[in-house]
């Protein structure tokens, strides 16, 4: 490039020299394109306030997930006066592995019983049927230490979780704790 062209602007560094180019239009209207649009934005959601922003955002999604969860919730409970123990035994590996996770620190891996009571004898505080038991672990009873688990667990795992427990009815564990403030068996309705 020859030292006349006009372009070229008059420093230099090191045998450096800069062309003074136009910027390509291009890249000139993106330019002015993103400062309409932080304008737009900043008008929309900080003046005008038409929009949520991102914790707005959050509780809106929050809010729809809580109402599918009390939907699905609503609907398992309606169902629960027919609800039977599970014999699928996909569905008993998941309630066996809620319950060794969850479950067992209280009530021991073999259901024999901890600071929670023995799951496997006829004694029962809440009832003895596996609706009686569903209802315990779904709703707790939080002023003796037992967990509501309706928020933690959905339906189906509290369904596995209920199903797993039922077969460790009558397994005699070694050293199971002994039945405290549930002096009546309630035999026969154990296996109901
Ligand atoms: C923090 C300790 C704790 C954990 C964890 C726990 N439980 Fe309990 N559970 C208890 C206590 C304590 C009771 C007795 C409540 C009472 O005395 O009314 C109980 C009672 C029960 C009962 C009713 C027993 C009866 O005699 O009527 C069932 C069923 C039960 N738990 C199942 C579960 C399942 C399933 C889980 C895991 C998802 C679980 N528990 C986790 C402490 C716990």
């Amino acid at each position: 490039m020859s030292e006349s062209n006009d372009l070229l602007l008059d420093h230099e560094a090191d045998g450096i020299k800069e062309l003074d180019n136009d910027l390509p239009r291009w890249w000139v209207w993106l330019f002015f394109l993103t400062i309409a649009f932080a304008v737009v934005y900043l008008g929309y959601y900080h003046v005008f306030r038409l929009g949520p922003l991102q914790a707005g955002e959050f509780q809106i999604e929050w809010k729809r997930g809580e109402a599918i969860k009390a939907g699905a919730l609503a609907k398992f409970e309606a169902t629960l006066g027919r609800l039977e123990p599970s014999k699928d035994p996909v569905l008993l590996t998941q309630g066996q592995a809620t319950f060794l996770r969850m479950c067992a620190p209280c009530h021991r891996a073999d259901g024999g019983g901890l600071v929670g009571p023995n799951l496997t004898d006829d004694y029962w505080i809440h009832g003895s049927n596996f609706v009686d038991n569903v209802r315990t672990i779904m709703n707790g009873v939080p002023e003796k230490g037992m967990l509501t688990w309706k928020g933690v667990l959905k339906p189906n795992e509290i369904l596995a979780v209920a199903s797993f427990i039922y077969t460790l009815r009558g397994t005699h564990p070694p050293n199971p704790k002994p039945p405290e403030n549930q002096q009546q068996p309630v035999k026969p309705n154990i296996y109901e």
